[in-house]
């Protein structure tokens, strides 16, 4: 299979399409620790990978999401935090949002922020989602400062 590599201002890792990189069943040994139910009351809680192969692992108490995200070139020690919102319009149902800001000790900061939105439904197995990812340019390049795309992200564990 071909691996294709894409780096996104040079900054921003994104690998695609390399299932080798990281643990299909236990992507940094994320599922080693299950999400209690006291933390997941949005009933998502847990680990996700999208169709990059990156990963993400969040709680949800109290109406607030906080958790890790690991980009698909990323490393345990490499993620990023990631912090939301969701509401449940029935039990069956969760929508969120959550952002990142790409800077850590380890790949430093990119001068990006993605903000994604989406859906999940009970009886499907992929949170589906849109977001804008906004990197820093000068403001005479204002016009090419934010990309907006999808993610469906599958539930690991
Ligand atoms: C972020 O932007 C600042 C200001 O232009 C720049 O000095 C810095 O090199 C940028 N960071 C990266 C990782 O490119």
């Amino acid at each position: 299979m071909m691996h294709l590599a894409a780096i996104v201002c040079g900054l921003l890792p994104i690998v695609l399409g390399s299932q080798m990189l990281i643990a299909v069943d236990n992507p940094f040994g994320l599922c080693d620790l299950a999400v209690p139910d006291h933390q997941n009351e949005c009933g998502i809680a847990g680990v996700w990978r999208n169709q990059l192969q990156s990963v993400m692992k969040f709680t949800c108490i109290g109406g607030h999401i906080e958790g890790k995200y690991f980009t698909s070139v990323g490393n345990a020690d490499g993620f990023y935090t990631l912090s939301g919102k969701y509401l449940k319009p029935d039990d069956d149902t969760t929508v969120v949002g959550w952002v990142v800001a790409f800077s850590n000790d380890m790949y430093g900061n990119s001068n990006s922020t993605t903000a994604w939105s989406g859906i999940h439904y009970a009886d499907e197995s992929t949170l589906y989602t849109h977001w804008l990812l906004t990197h820093f340019y000068p403001r005479a390049q204002l016009w090419k400062t934010t990309m907006i795309n999808h993610d469906d992200f599958k539930k690991v564990c």
